[in-house]
């Protein structure tokens, strides 16, 4: 019998987890947060493969996962593959996926997401694979990480709108007339391409608003708990084995007093547990 178990270098899988959880209560989950060492976003992919490694083998072997969701794009990009080879009699999911399949039904979309995810490629690669005729544009926004560790909302918003700001420029317009704010081309939907910034979605939906920049906003935890759920129903085999106690667990690999209010507001009582992973 076995629990599921989600992974994040940081904070930012919790709240996919809390979306998770409210949509499917009755299993037990096992969230693992390395935020010791947080971001991975800028560091390199085998260093990415490493730390995931670690994480994945704590979470089968000390707290018997029967599947493991990576809620971290950057690991998803750029280790989830090379897990699931080293892992194959176990289950390995990631989050990139399902949102580049809700992206895929734009025609012009951009993307945020970390220095790694960005240069990994994987989103225009997945959303292309998927529909190929989709016009996909990127833009990594590496100071978003650390300030959502730090619970810092008002010190994001210029960051947001700067990160933002290169996707009115997206159009199809006549070479050398320079960039034209608002343009016909600018993008339908922008996929938050890290779980770290849906603790932001706010700030996201007035920067796109107050930008004239538009489109609608794809956001990981609004996707997986029903991605997860169809996958459960279509490998039985996996779901019978869950546990269903309604519990979850938080583990960190660094206990400060800001991860301790995040999970308390997000959480109520669950307090986050240290470890140690290597
Ligand atoms: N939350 C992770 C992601 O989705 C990682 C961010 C980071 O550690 O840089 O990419």
């Amino acid at each position: 019998m076995a629990k599921i178990g989600i992974f994040d270098s940081g904070i930012g899988g919790l709240v996919v987890t809390k979306a998770i959880t409210k949509a499917l209560p009755k299993y037990d989950y096992v969230y693992l947060g390395d935020t010791q060492r947080v971001p991975y976003g800028p560091r390199s992919a085998k260093v990415v493969q490493d730390f995931t490694r670690e994480a994945v083998k704590y979470l089968f072997e000390k707290e018997n996962c029967g599947l493991i969701i990576l809620a971290c794009n950057t690991a998803s990009a750029r280790a989830l593959r090379k897990m699931q080879k080293e892992f194959p009699s176990k289950k390995i999911l990631g989050v990139l996926i399902p949102a580049a399949e809700d992206a895929a039904k734009f025609k012009k979309v951009g993307v945020i997401g970390t220095a790694g995810t960005v240069a990994s490629n994987s989103f225009p690669r997945e959303i292309k694979k998927i529909n190929k005729y989709v016009k996909v544009f990127q833009n990594p926004a590496p100071m978003l990480v650390p300030l959502a560790e730090a619970g810092e909302r008002k010190a994001a918003i210029p960051f947001i709108k700067q990160y933002l700001a290169p996707f009115l420029y997206k159009s199809r317009r006549p070479k050398g007339s320079g960039p034209r704010p608002n343009a016909s081309g600018k993008i339908e939907a922008l996929v938050l391409g890290c779980t770290h910034y849906p603790i932001f979605k706010r700030e996201f939906e007035l920067a796109l608003r107050s930008l004239g920049v538009g489109g609608k906003i794809i956001s990981q935890d609004e996707i997986i708990p029903e991605k997860l759920k169809d996958y459960l129903k279509r490998h039985p085999e996996i779901e019978k084995k869950l546990t269903r106690n309604k519990n979850v667990k938080i583990l960190v690999t660094d206990k400060t007093k800001t991860i301790e209010k995040l999970t308390r507001d997000w959480f109520g009582k669950i307090k986050p547990k240290l470890i140690s992973l290597s």
